[in-house]
């Protein structure tokens, strides 16, 4: 029988397919003892893999000295002043303040309560709208499932998008949204057009921000044209619109540099941070906010009193000490160095399927990539059927990797996978696709 739970991101009708006992190193195994590869690093997120002696230690340690204690009304604790401050070395905006929180769903919650905060403070409380784009994914709580631009997420919720002025512009993917005889610099300059008209449309003072994942995630692994992020800045400044970079899946040396924003230039106000930043041994995410925005927080203390937004695990203690640790690995491993040069061999080796006959794309960056499973080259016809035969080859194969936005087939493998191991990798995915071709 079934256990009660509702499962989520599931087909009702189709729960309880896979029963993961374990895990060690960048492998997990199944209740029948079946070994997997773990292409997908769990959700994108299990940067250390399994078992890591270190991490399950520092839990361990915090667990017997202080197993909870609040951030609230003016307490503090030592894990999580510590990760503020070694988060604040590293992230791609200069004295960072950072709000805790429990997933990245609620960061990109909290980053939208405090614009609107902010604004308020500033005497501008109509610049409240966000621009988000088409496949991109900002989570699940109710403001941002709005944020999120799949419409499969947004079937029967009766979401209140419009109401919290949600905007959603166009997704910059070259290979399936480019018009006929459009090079990636007139595809890239369309769609920066089409934000300014947008901008216009809407009135700036209306708009507080830009939501952007440097590399869209769940949406399809979308890896935007050259020069995008170099054109969208400059508009955004000319508006007085901040640009939010969701990092949640591309923070922590996901692309081969610490931060997305790093390897595509991007300066942002704000930032949002959870996934590989515990490496996924407990749930903890950030929202990053620039000291300007963070001053609009201190400002009306004397007339509101507290700032009224925290969550009762804000800075988790046992959290942010697997957090510390986590950090302290990247940093003296190198990790975000490895990920650059493992991340091209990686790149290189799955670029090697393109000629296969049901790829129509291989993307990607670093230790993230995808490809497009098409039924025809030339006409680029989604093929998310063969999509799925290839995931459940993948399956059979002991190679774990996910079936996204129908016809993607998304690999996001632990940074700390070796050589030999991308090898191995590729070569079961290799082995999968060609089962299905050949219809055996
Ligand atoms: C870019 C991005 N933002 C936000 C989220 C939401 O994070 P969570 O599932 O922890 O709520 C995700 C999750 O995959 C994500 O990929």
């Amino acid at each position: 029988m079934a256990a009660p739970i509702i499962y989520p991101q599931t087909n009702p009708k189709a729960t309880e397919q896979l029963n993961i006992v374990s895990g060690n190193g960048v492998y997990v195994y199944d209740d029948k003892g079946k070994r997997y590869l773990e292409g997908m690093s769990g959700l994108w997120s299990a940067s250390l893999g399994y078992g890591n002696e270190e991490l399950i230690q520092a839990a361990n340690d915090q667990l017997h000295k202080l197993s909870f204690a609040p951030l609230f009304g003016g307490k503090t604790h030592e894990p999580a002043m510590q990760l503020s401050h070694a988060l604040a070395e590293i992230v791609p905006i200069k004295n960072a303040k950072f709000f805790f929180g429990n997933s990245g769903s609620d960061a990109n919650d909290t980053i939208l309560k405090i614009l609107r905060y902010y604004n308020h403070v500033e005497g501008r409380p109509e610049k409240k709208k966000i621009i988000s784009r088409h496949r991109g994914y900002h989570g699940v709580t109710m403001s941002s499932t709005c944020l999120t631009g799949l419409p499969a997420l947004h079937q029967n919720f009766n979401l209140p998008i419009e109401e919290l002025g949600i905007l959603h512009t166009d997704c910059p993917h070259y290979y399936r949204e480019q018009q006929k005889g459009e090079t990636e610099e007139q595809f890239c300059e369309r769609l920066i057009n089409n934000i300014k008209r947008l901008i216009e449309k809407e009135g700036a003072e209306t708009i507080a921000a830009f939501i952007a994942e440097p590399i869209s995630g769940a949406g399809g692994v979308v890896v935007p044209p050259r020069g995008y992020f170099d054109k969208l800045q400059p508009l955004l400044a000319a508006n007085d619109i901040m640009l939010i970079a969701d990092e949640v899946i591309t923070g922590f040396g996901r692309t081969g540099q610490a931060f997305g924003c790093n390897t595509f230039d991007i300066k942002p106000q704000l930032l949002t941070l959870a996934k590989a930043m515990s490496a996924s041994y407990l749930p903890i995410s950030a929202s990053v906010v620039s000291d300007e925005i963070y001053q609009a927080l201190v400002e009306p203390a004397n007339e509101v009193g507290v700032f009224g937004h925290g969550y009762t695990y804000s800075g988790h203690p046992v959290c942010a000490a697997v957090a510390s640790k986590t950090l302290e690995i990247y940093k003296r491993d190198n990790l975000f160095g490895y990920a650059h040069y493992c991340g091209e061999y990686f790149q290189q080796q799955l670029n090697k399927l393109a000629p296969l006959d049901t790829i129509g794309e291989v993307r990607g960056k670093g230790m993230i990539a995808a490809l497009e499973v098409v039924s025809d080259k030339d006409k680029r016809t989604p093929a998310p059927d063969i999509a799925g035969k290839i995931a459940n080859a993948c399956l059979e194969h002991g190679l774990l990797v996910r079936q996204i936005y129908g016809n993607t087939i998304a690999l996001c493998p632990p940074l700390v996978i070796t050589y030999a191991q991308v090898d191995e990798l590729v070569d079961k995915l290799k082995r999968s696709i060609l089962m299905v071709i050949r219809g055996r």
